[in-house]
């Protein structure tokens, strides 16, 4: 069977590295792909975002499957011009993927259908949003309505930061139209977990827990980026709390879709915090995280492309998947100066050296034959082991085996 995946990051060299353990699978392409994907699949030079290209390229190659990895081509509904078009995809039409795409849309079907979540209020105006905050108080949360690359959130411990986000978001147009909304949201405390699952419309199966960490430095300081570092289990996911997200978020949510003729297909990520009153959605993702998913992936046995089959085909109910009983570490090495302004191109060296660990590509090309960074997050360092404590051990020998100038990672990814 042939594949075409979309998308060039961590996440995308995770699907494609497992879909390659497929007997089913004899080829792969990914679009665009990345230095690292190259090695394991035929990367296409056409861009995630481009519609039009991916779906001529599907129709000339005829794929039997095409997975769309990331949030935008999903919001702007590549998955419904591939159907159009008659070719198998997996991921969610547009009409569910907005349960990402839009903040408000989320916490109105929350609402709406009682799932659990922080209280809120939508604006549009700045002067009724800053009239809310004073009457709330801090700490208080901003988020842009839009996608903002996970960028678009204020934490505000003081009403004076909360209002300047209001203005930057609504007057100063710092997200663009993602911005021009924003959703003001209740302050709330606990450990963070990610739960992602596979979902056909009707049935869902999650995959083990999981812990990113956002922020850019060591101890959860500095700026937020697309994340640093995951891993898998978290130890706060007892059975028990599994047993109630299931009740009172995962099934609700996925009959909500169905509910509003919105019915999800593809992978839902459940980003939850664990507070004193219980498990409280903080966002919905349409797609797999990154760099969950390199954790995640890493710790499954069954063939991931017979579990893409049985979402497609709605048939989830009878495929069984199956999880190591292990744990898995990513530490993500990146570009100096990442979220910000960083330099590409610097040659990587070291990969050779690696024993312990699987390296996924995120930001990398292929230069005179040598590996040189291409992006913010460079490598997703990652390794399992029967305890998560020899997972972040390896993880982090093989990471100081790599080098390349000015990378930088956290030294503390799965210790908190
Ligand atoms: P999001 O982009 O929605 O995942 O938000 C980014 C981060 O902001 C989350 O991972 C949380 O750490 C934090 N956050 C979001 N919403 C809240 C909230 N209501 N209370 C406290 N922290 C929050
Ligand atoms: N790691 C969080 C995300 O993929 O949105």
């Amino acid at each position: 069977m042939k594949v075409l995946v979309i998308g060039g990051g961590g996440r995308e060299h995770a699907i494609v590295h497992t879909l390659k353990k497929s007997p089913k699978v004899d080829h792969i392409w990914c679009a665009p792909g990345n230095g690292g994907i190259a090695q394991e699949a035929e990367c296409v030079d056409i861009k995630a975002t481009d519609i039009d290209g991916v779906v001529a390229f599907a129709k000339a190659h005829q794929p039997d499957l095409v997975m769309v990895a990331p949030d935008d081509p999903l919001a702007l509904g590549m998955v419904d011009a591939l159907e159009e078009a008659g070719i198998r995809a997996f991921g969610p039409r547009k009409n569910a993927a907005i349960i990402e795409g839009s903040k408000s849309f989320a916490k109105e079907l929350m609402k709406k259908y009682n799932i659990p979540t922080a209280a809120y209020a939508v604006f549009e105006d700045s002067a009724q949003a800053i009239d809310y905050i004073r009457a709330q108080g801090a700490p208080i949360v901003v988020k842009a309505d839009g996608l903002a690359l996970g960028k678009g959130v204020t934490v505000a411990m003081t009403e004076e930061e909360a209002i300047a986000a209001v203005k930057d978001a609504i007057d100063g147009h710092a997200f663009g139209g993602a911005g021009a909304r924003v959703v003001i949201e209740e302050y709330l405390t606990g450990p963070e977990v990610s739960v992602l699952a596979f979902v056909d419309g009707k049935h869902l199966k999650t995959m083990p827990s999981a812990q990113d960490h956002k922020r850019a430095y060591d101890h959860d300081e500095g700026p937020n980026t697309g994340g640093m570092g995951a891993f898998s289990p978290s130890r706060y996911y007892t059975e028990n709390v599994a047993q109630t997200c299931m009740e009172t978020i995962f099934k609700p949510t996925v009959a909500a879709m169905a509910q509003e003729g919105r019915p999800f297909k593809g992978v839902l990520y459940f980003g939850l915090m664990l507070t004193p009153k219980g498990p409280r959605v903080i966002e919905y993702n349409a797609r797999f995280g990154d760099p969950e998913t390199q954790a995640v992936l890493s710790r499954l046995e069954t063939d991931l492309y017979d579990i893409f089959n049985a979402v497609i085909d709605e048939k989830l109910d009878q495929i069984e998947i199956k999880w190591a009983d292990n744990a898995a570490c990513c530490v993500c090495m990146a570009s100096g100066g990442y979220p910000k302004a960083y330099e590409k191109g610097k040659e990587i060296t070291g990969l050779d050296y690696v024993t312990d660990s699987f390296v996924f590509h995120a930001g990398t090309a292929v230069k005179d034959g040598k590996f040189v960074t291409s992006g913010g997050r460079v490598l997703g360092v990652t390794a399992t082991a029967k305890t998560l404590d020899e997972a972040i051990r390896k993880a982090y020998a093989d990471v100081h085996k790599i080098h390349f100038d000015k990378a930088h990672f956290r030294t503390d990814i799965g210790v908190k």
